[in-house]
């Protein structure tokens, strides 16, 4: 067994060298390492690829290639219960797979669902749904603006009362009546599109920073006008999603995106082909921090539910622990991930009591997602999962990768393949896992199947 503090990155055999690829081979070498560091940004961005920013994200070669290894798909169905900003859900449309996303944000539902839109709407019609957008949120926007005017310090439409450290009443005011019209005059198909257009926007009309995953200023910045940035950007983006809709459409692509959580899969026993994701990182990424506004923006969470939301997720952040939480503390029926949980309970201080929380609550619930997924994975299914290597814990360096393994191993998933993938490049937006706190260098990609 590994001792707290004395786990190394070593543990798992991968070979020193690294192989830089643009694509990964079909079949890579069992414990190699691969690095995407040349890679083009247009091969990243390609089709709505860079519709949204998103921490995390995959670039697409990663599912790319775990589709072809797992598949082929065309006609299967594929899951990614973590689906974030819909990364897989595009690229197993393209192979013409019954695509299903599953994700706890509604942020990334909505991305989800604008990628996959497949849209029967013609440019011109679009364009004038968007002029009808903008005409009804100028009519709505002088008693928006009034709302806000003499609301500052208070929730507002929708806003967390802190909105006023982060926009201007005009851009906030903008942001709001666009929410408002697409609500009353988006067809349903398309709503979801015009909403992450919106989202993806409304940093660019905040003095937030946008290059932060943390809630920052920027105090050098000048917010855009949200009104025109939101149609500009709509009507480009929507030109390349109405030519993917065609791509998916003739590959035979069906899709379905839903807001739920991977450790209570929604879907019948035996009923998926094949799984390819990117769990959260334990105590790395605060999603629910990096899209506080957006939520409120898009009318997805109401302000006072806020903090009920951000315990939904796996791999809790640190300032949603409440003390009664470390009470709830058990085990995770993983001798590895006890032994740290029991050190940082022994050092005896609330942030170890905080963290110990944090670190039971990512391993219990994601053992319960690997039996969810063995669950619904048909007899002879397979699942590529990539993780984090290692995560550090008050000064413990945790095994996070191998534990995983050894968690889906004991849920009935058995390792067919692993190998590193060097954090190089991992996408080209600029929120990238290896900006975050966690210091992720490195991530395991595993291949597992269900016998
Ligand atoms: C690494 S990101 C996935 C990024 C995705 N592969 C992409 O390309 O955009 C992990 C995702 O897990 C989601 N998540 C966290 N807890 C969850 C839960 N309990 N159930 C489902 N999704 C969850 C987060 O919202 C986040 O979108």
């Amino acid at each position: 067994m590994i001792s707290p503090k004395e786990a190394t990155n070593t543990c798992l055999g991968i070979n020193d060298s690294v192989t830089n690829v643009s694509e990964l081979p079909l079949n890579p070498v069992h414990n190699a390492q691969y690095s995407f560091q040349n890679v083009r940004r247009s091969t990243v961005t390609k089709w709505t690829h860079g519709l949204h920013k998103y921490p995390a994200k995959f670039i697409p070669q990663i599912p790319r290639w775990a589709l072809a290894h797992c598949g082929p798909v065309h006609g299967k169905t594929v899951l990614d219960p973590f689906c974030g900003s819909g990364t897989t859900l595009i690229e197993a449309g393209l192979a013409g797979a019954d695509t299903r996303g599953l994700d706890v944000s509604p942020v990334a539902v909505t991305i989800s669902e604008a990628k996959t839109t497949i849209t029967n709407l013609s440019a011109s019609h679009f364009s004038k749904l968007l002029s009808e957008i903008n005409d009804l949120a100028l009519d709505q926007l002088d008693a928006i603006r009034n709302s806000f005017g003499s609301s500052v310090g208070q929730n507002c439409n929708g806003l967390h009362f802190t909105w006023s450290n982060w926009f201007g009443v005009d851009e906030i005011s903008g942001l709001v009546a666009t929410r408002e019209a697409i609500m009353a005059l988006a067809p349903k198909t398309e709503r979801s599109f015009l909403l992450a257009c919106l989202s993806s926007v409304s940093k660019s009309c905040s003095y937030l920073d946008e290059d932060q995953i943390k809630v920052r200023l920027d105090k050098n910045k000048k917010p855009l006008a949200p009104l025109s940035t939101f149609t500009r950007f709509s009507l480009e983006a929507f030109m390349t999603q109405a030519t993917l809709a065609k791509a998916y459409t003739s590959a035979g692509a069906s899709f379905s995106v839903d807001r739920g959580s991977a450790d209570a899969l929604p879907y019948n026993s035996q009923s998926i082909d094949v799984i390819v994701t990117s769990p959260p990182y334990m105590n790395a990424i605060d999603y629910t921090m990096n899209h506080k506004y957006n939520m409120f923006i898009l009318g997805l969470i109401q302000p006072e539910n806020f903090k009920d939301h951000c315990r939904e997720y796996i791999g809790i952040t640190e300032r949603a622990v409440r003390t009664k939480d470390a009470l709830q503390v058990g085990s995770t029926n993983n001798q590895v991930a006890d032994g740290f949980i029991e050190s940082l309970i022994d050092e005896g201080s609330a942030l170890t009591a905080n963290r110990a929380y944090v670190v039971y609550q990512y391993f219990s619930r994601m053992k319960m997602m690997f039996a969810e997924s063995f669950r619904v994975l048909r007899p002879g299914g397979r699942a590529a999962f990539v993780v984090g290597e290692t995560n550090r814990v008050c000064g413990h360096l945790i095994p996070t990768a191998e534990i995983l393994e050894d968690m889906a191993n004991s849920e009935g998933l058995a390792t067919d393949l692993r190998f590193a993938h060097v954090m190089a490049n991992r996408s080209s937006m600029r929120l990238n896992r290896s900006q975050t706190g966690g210091q992720i260098n490195r991530e395991m990609i595993y291949v597992f199947s269900r016998h």
